[in-house]
Formats: structure tokens, C-alpha cells, sequence
């Protein structure tokens, strides 16, 4: 891909990065009117493809936005970006807005959802060095909402919560930013979720909480099983996680990055722990596995045959 654009999908045709656009009058951009995901190619498979299909499907229920592709479709076309820009390892983020409208709020003068799908080269949010050496995180003041119609359950366009909160990370010099919710209980960072290990045990905080239902997340639960730990969705007071014994945050992005000082509290020693590193390991070893998720030539062969049937 050296030198090249990556192209871009936009409503069945694909345009070069530089030239890729939508209208201004598209809801997602006028009023945040629109869900996405991140997802991530392994090696030519793309891992929770479906995972990330459904959660994609359940924000469109809730949002009502009316797409025209089946779940099928739409996963094939995230596939079929990826050969297109001949990539094997990549970050894909697939959006699809409420579409153009006029300037009133109301959500019938939209009539045609847009759907979008980017696929780029890996960067992950954090390196290799925070990998092994962790990142340190403050306390937003901001809370997450309640649990109702806007809650980061929903993976909708609206981000400006998480964006306050990443500025008042930086403005902390810190990396992260751990969000609490309208309680006070700690819900998840501003762009991935939240597990602290105290005693061995594996807790993370509850839909309840406000989080958004991370596939990584979701993946992570059952990979501590598969491992032999006792793993708790509970609530979490922040006093409980400055004085657990590890803290590790989890994502598409970032995939696992171990969190090693809070609020300026170290947790623990101020290092990685154990079972975060040996959770890391294994989510690195599953990140390669086929079962894990959509092989892109098994699934373009497929989508080949039944072109020909
Ligand atoms: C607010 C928030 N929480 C958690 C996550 C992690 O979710 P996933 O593991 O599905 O990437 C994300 C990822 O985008 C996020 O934006």
C-alpha cells in the first residue's frame, strides 16, 4: 500500500482518501445522527467481524435508522473493502449516518442512511511501550450518562463526553482518562473499557455502569475464563480501583494496555502485573486464530461462488 491512497467506501463505490466526502447536510455531521464501529484485521482475519456487525445492528434498531444492507451484506462489504485496498492487517471504521437531511433536527428529512467503511494501517493508540510499561490515567469529572437512550451503550457519533475527558488528561499529562458514571461508580476510559485485577480476581464494571459493550471487552471475560481466573461484572467505587492490585484497560484500538498510576495513586507497585501480562499474551495469540473471526480470502471466495450461482 506504499504511497497510495487507501480508498474509501461511500454508499456502494469507493473513492481515493483525499477525495472521499459526504454532504454537509448529512445528520451525523449536523447532529451526531448516526452509529459506528472500529474493527481490526489480524493477518487477513478480521476479528469478531460479527461481533461487531450485531452491536452495529442494535444501534441502528435504537436510532431507527433504516439501512437498506442485511447484516450479511454489510459484513461482506466491510470485506470487500478490505481486498479492495489489498490490506491484510488494518483498522476499519464503519459508519453509518442518518444521512442528508435538511437543518431541522427531524429525523424524516433523511430519508437514505449513508454508509461508510475506512480502512486504514495500523496505529494503535498506545505503542509497544505502553505495553510493557503501562500508561497513567486521571478521573474525569465528567460522568457518563444514565442508562437510557444516550448511553455509551449506544456507539453513536456523539463522542464530545470522551473528547472533554481526553483534554482533561492531557491538560493532567496523564494518558487516559477513567470515566465514572452518573453514581459515582467507575464506568470505562474515554475510548475503551475497564477491568482491575484484586486478589487474582478479574472485576469489570456492569452495563448498569454505563459502558459501552466493548467486543474486546466481551472477549476478555471469556478469555480469563478459558484461563482458569474467577472473573466479576460488578460495580466498582474508585476507591477500589486506586488499591487494586492491577488495572488494565481493553479496546480494538489499544487492545490491552496495562494501567500502572491514577489520579497519581500507583496502583500497586506501579508496574504491569502478572495476569494482565499473561492476558495480553493470550488475546495476542487468539488475535491469529481463523476461529476468531472472518477470514478475508475464505470470505471473498464465498462471496465469489455465490456471484456465480
Ligand atoms: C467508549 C468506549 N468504550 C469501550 C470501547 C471498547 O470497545 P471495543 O472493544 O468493542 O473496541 C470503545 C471502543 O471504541 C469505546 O469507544
Amino acid at each position: 500500500m506504499a504511497g497510495k491512497e487507501p480508498l474509501v467506501y461511500i454508499d456502494g463505490e469507493y473513492h481515493p482518501k483525499g477525495s472521499a466526502k459526504i454532504s454537509v447536510y448529512d445528520h451525523g455531521l449536523l447532529y451526531g445522527d448516526g452509529v459506528f464501529e472500529g474493527i481490526r484485521a489480524y493477518n487477513g482475519i478480521v476479528f469478531h467481524l460479527r461481533d461487531h456487525i450485531e452491536r452495529l445492528f442494535e444501534g441502528l434498531r435504537v436510532t431507527r435508522i433504516n439501512v437498506s444492507l442485511s447484516k450479511e451484506e454489510m459484513a461482506n462489504v466491510v470485506v470487500d473493502a478490505l481486498r479492495k485496498n489489498n490490506m491484510m492487517d488494518a483498522y476499519i471504521r464503519l459508519i453509518v449516518t442518518r444521512g442528508r437531511g435538511n437543518l431541522g433536527l427531524d429525523p424524516r428529512s433523511s430519508p437514505k442512511p449513508s454508509t461508510i467503511i475506512m480502512c486504514e494501517p495500523v496505529a494503535p493508540a498506545h505503542g509497544k511501550e505502553a505495553r510493557e510499561k503501562g500508561v497513567t490515567a486521571i478521573i474525569s469529572s465528567y460522568r457518563r450518562d444514565m442508562v437510557d437512550g444516550t448511553t455509551h451503550e449506544l456507539k453513536s457519533l456523539n463522542y464530545i463526553q470522551s473528547v472533554l475527558g481526553k483534554f482533561q488528561a492531557i491538560d493532567a499529562g496523564a494518558d487516559e482518562v477513567v470515566m465514572l458514571d452518573h453514581r459515582g461508580m467507575v464506568s470505562e476510559f474515554h475510548g475503551s473499557n475497564l477491568f482491575l485485577v484484586k486478589h487474582g480476581i478479574l472485576n469489570t464494571p456492569t452495563s448498569a455502569a454505563g459502558i459501552l459493550h466493548g467486543i474486546t471487552r466481551a472477549r476478555v471475560l471469556k478469555l480469563s475464563e478459558e484461563l482458569g481466573y474467577e472473573v466479576h461484572e460488578r460495580d466498582i467505587t474508585p476507591y477500589e480501583l486506586l488499591n487494586a492490585d492491577e488495572v488494565f484497560l481493553t479496546g480494538t484500538m489499544a487492545e490491552i494496555v496495562p494501567v500502572v498510576r491514577i489520579q497519581g495513586v500507583p496502583i500497586a507497585d506501579g508496574k504491569p502485573g502478572p495476569v494482565t501480562k499473561e492476558i495480553i499474551r493470550a488475546f495476542q495469540r487468539i488475535t491469529q486464530d481463523p476461529k476468531e473471526g472472518t477470514v478475508i480470502r475464505e470470505a471473498v471466495a464465498v462471496q465469489a461462488r455465490a456471484r456465480s450461482h
